[in-house]
């Protein structure tokens, strides 16, 4: 009895001390901080222009083949990765506003994939989401005009259920908008000299230095890594030679919420957001930018200095559980700019950038609201059989989209750009938000209220996405979709629409 009572107590005791050690461990965890401990060894990779050629109708032909590959990721030897036309990403599209554009993708992959156009304009049908699935050995090959102001937009898959590990094993590219119409005489604008695309994604490797699919424990928005990688380069630097130079962020990532700064907390000047250049250049110290989003910026060097860019703690910073397990308190250092002893001088930046238009609300056809909650919007999970918003061509909408709790989401949305009017606990809205946007961060508990117009393109039988862009959520299924219809119309999806994966 005495014994049985003993060993009992044994259990006990163990039990509470592996307990209150794993509850240490997860509470006392410190944040990843990787800043004063990157090498800046390698030249940062700067994606190639992708190669085009004008068919009879003078329209731009692309070509992307989706395919595994490997990749010297910083682990001492060859992970394994999937990119586009090479080992890892894919290159950078360039086309201007008022081009046709085809692009022919070819999936060399063992499954289905897609390729979305993430800000683009374009027909439902050619928008790459999970309704134009491409089976392995299978080309695809979407067109569209090209038609919107000069911005940075990039491409990846979209398929059903897959997307988060899709992007993360290496499938995403940029897809730049040059419009002749802007003058960008006076911004930098040689690609990969002064004008330079920075794609910045997390990694995760296990102890072979593959791609971890797991994350950090504790993570509800999926894969957290400890890496960061610009352009797929790890510990990158970039020569300057100028004494502006425009970066073009983009955060890949799958799931991390970026916030960037320079080293010194020296201000740099805030061009353009998601679709395009801002009325006017903003100084600024900090840019976050949550998976999807981008920023153009300008960076003014001295010549022979370094500056290191780099992201802090989330911001806004979130509660205690984004901060511990959602990776809002870590703190990385990205890429480190050299300037050369002497730069060329870059011409001054412009006090006015483009003009926007201010879209009306007094004007808008509807007004809806969206809470992102759990994973799901307004209580429901996507369904490919079911349209969640029909809107009528041509009209301007007011979408109230808010985040209905504590963990991080984002809102965005397809075919569109939208204005952001106001966030919804009163607050300015930063400028960052002052433009034409895709994606914005839903902070907790709070959201925003933004207009767009539904210009152009009516298809009653082919949804068009918006989802959360945090793309665990997406795959499981923080997404609703919705069909722009001519007036009067009524939304006819395909009965057996077969959606892939
Ligand atoms: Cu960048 Cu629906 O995605
Ligand atoms: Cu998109
Ligand atoms: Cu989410």
């Amino acid at each position: 009895m005495r014994k049985f009572l003993f060993r009992g107590l044994l259990v006990l005791v163990v039990l509470t001390v592996v307990g209150a050690g794993v509850g240490a461990w997860v509470l006392l965890r410190p944040p990843i901080d990787t800043v004063g401990d990157v090498a800046f060894d390698r030249a940062l990779a700067v994606p190639p222009l992708a190669e085009s050629r004008l068919d009879q109708d003078g329209r731009r032909v692309f070509d992307l083949r989706a395919r595994a590959g490997q990749a010297d990721l910083g682990q001492g030897g060859a992970t394994e990765t999937w990119g586009y036309n090479g080992d890892h990403l894919g290159p950078t599209l360039r086309a201007k506003r008022g081009e046709q554009v085809v692009v022919n993708i070819t999936n060399e992959l063992g499954e289905d994939t897609t390729v979305h156009w993430h800000g683009m304009h374009l027909p439902a049908k050619m928008d790459g989401g999970p309704h134009q699935p491409i089976r392995p050995g299978t080309t695809f090959a979407p067109h569209w005009k090209v038609d919107q102001p000069a911005a940075t937009l990039w491409y990846h898959p979209h398929p059903h259920e897959r997307t988060e590990k899709q992007v993360y094993r290496g499938l995403a590219g940029m897809f730049l908008i040059d419009d002749p119409a802007t003058d960008v005489a006076s911004l930098p604008h040689e690609y990969g000299v002064d004008d330079v695309p920075v794609m910045v994604q997390d990694k995760a490797f296990d102890d072979d230095g593959q791609l971890s699919e797991n994350g950090r424990f504790g993570s509800e928005i999926g894969i957290l890594g400890d890496s960061v990688l610009v352009n797929g380069t790890p510990g990158p630097y970039l020569d300057v030679t100028t004494s502006l130079v425009r970066l073009r962020l983009l955060n890949a990532a799958t799931a991390r919420f970026f916030n960037f700064q320079l080293s010194d907390g020296r201000p740099f000047t805030l061009i353009g957001s998601d679709g395009g250049l801002l009325d006017r250049p903003h100084q600024v110290q900090r840019v976050p930018l949550s998976p999807g989003e981008r920023a153009e910026v300008l960076v003014a060097m001295r010549p022979g200095e370094r500056v290191v860019l780099r992201s802090g703690p989330q911001a806004p910073d979130g509660d205690f559980a984004t901060r511990r397990f959602q990776g809002g308190g870590d703190k990385f250092d990205v890429l480190e700019l050299r300037a050369a002893a002497t730069l060329k001088p870059s011409p001054a930046v412009p006090a006015k950038l483009v003009d926007i238009p201010r879209l009306n609300p007094s004007t808008a056809a509807d007004a809806r609201e969206m809470t992102f909650s759990t994973r799901d919007i307004n209580g429901r999970k996507m369904d490919h059989r079911r349209v969640d918003a029909v809107v009528t061509k041509d009209t301007t909408e007011v979408w109230t989209v808010v985040n209905g709790h504590g963990t991080p989401h984002s809102f965005h949305i397809h075919d569109v750009q939208f204005q952001v009017l106001r966030r919804t606990d009163g607050q300015p809205v930063p400028p960052l938000l002052s433009g034409w946007k895709d994606t914005v961060h839903l902070p907790a508990h709070e959201g925003y209220t933004v207009i767009m117009r539904f210009s152009g393109f009516a298809d009653p039988a082919t949804p068009y996405m918006f989802h959360c862009h945090v793309l665990r959520h997406e795959d499981e299924g923080m997404m609703g979709q919705f069909v722009v219809v001519e007036p009067g119309g009524q939304p006819q999806l395909a009965a057996h629409h077969d959606h892939g994966g």
